[in-house]
């Protein structure tokens, strides 16, 4: 049996699809579109010479995680590792996004956050966490004295995402997603730094540990890549779950005490 979507679900289902140009409603009467007045000439048939003709990849031929980690590891700068990640062809996410979500904040900021993946806000105006539950992140981290407008390093924050697309509907990222964009999440955690990283959610837990279980990864230090990373509940989760802030706040404190050691 179909469920019917409640109304945020609806319109967020019509939103996505006006976003991705399927704006036309269907009409009473059905169009013969062979019958239209041709819009634009026709285009040259004459087979293309061998020297004319495109290099085509078989997809099923290429390995995107080898590609990926080959791109990425020839990034030698944050701005290199933006636009190799932009020169992507692999991932199918890019198709139906926006924009591309690279990261906000002081690159060279102490604490690096890596949340999940751009939802709707993030989509439109190409920056991370800028919706209702990157306000919630804000207000939590200004509470410990850091924020991602601060131009000193020790009181900024730097934040990025799992995924730079908005996967379709917010749909959890596939793990083939995941797989091949992995690889530019740890080159641009290399590239900037950071003393301590925050993994916001399971899915950030996923990729960045391999494991899941938020409720019971949170509030204990983790090693990655040799740096320290706090798993925290994703601020869209405190949101819905707000008696769990409290164990946001001693995850903060927990942070605010590693960073004055
Ligand atoms: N949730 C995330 O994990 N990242 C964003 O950028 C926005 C919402």
């Amino acid at each position: 049996m179909n469920a019917i979507p409640d109304f945020d679900s609806a319109l967020d289902m019509l939103a996505w699809q006006v976003e991705l140009g399927a704006d036309e409603a269907i009409e009473e009467e059905p169009v013969n579109r062979y019958d239209l007045p041709e819009a634009a000439p026709k285009a040259n048939l004459k087979a293309p010479t061998p020297s004319q003709q495109p290099v085509i990849h078989k997809e099923e031929d290429i390995d995107a995680v080898v590609e990926a980690r080959k791109a990425a590891a020839s990034a030698g700068s944050l701005e290199a590792l933006a636009s190799a990640m932009q020169a992507f062809p692999h991932c199918e996410l890019q198709r139906g996004a926006q924009n591309f979500v690279f990261a906000d904040g002081l690159a060279a900021a102490r604490v690096m956050v890596v949340g999940e993946a751009p939802g709707r806000d993030e989509d439109i105006q190409g920056k991370p966490f800028v919706g209702r539950a990157g306000q919630l992140l804000d207000r939590m981290f200004d509470a410990i004295g850091l924020s991602r407008q601060a131009e000193d390093a020790k009181d900024a924050l730097y934040i990025t995402n799992i995924l730079p697309w908005r996967p379709p509907q917010n749909r959890d990222p596939s793990p083939e997603e995941m797989a091949m964009m992995l690889p530019f999440v740890k080159r641009h955690i290399e590239l900037a730094a950071p003393e301590v990283l925050v993994l916001m959610g399971n899915i950030s837990c996923h990729g960045l540990l391999g494991r899941r279980g938020i409720t019971r990864l949170r509030g204990h230090w983790q090693d990655v890549a040799g740096r320290s990373a706090m798993p925290m509940f994703h601020p869209a989760y405190l949101l819905r779950n707000p008696v769990m802030k409290r164990e946001a706040w001693a995850d903060l404190l927990e942070i605010k005490a590693r960073l004055k050691s």
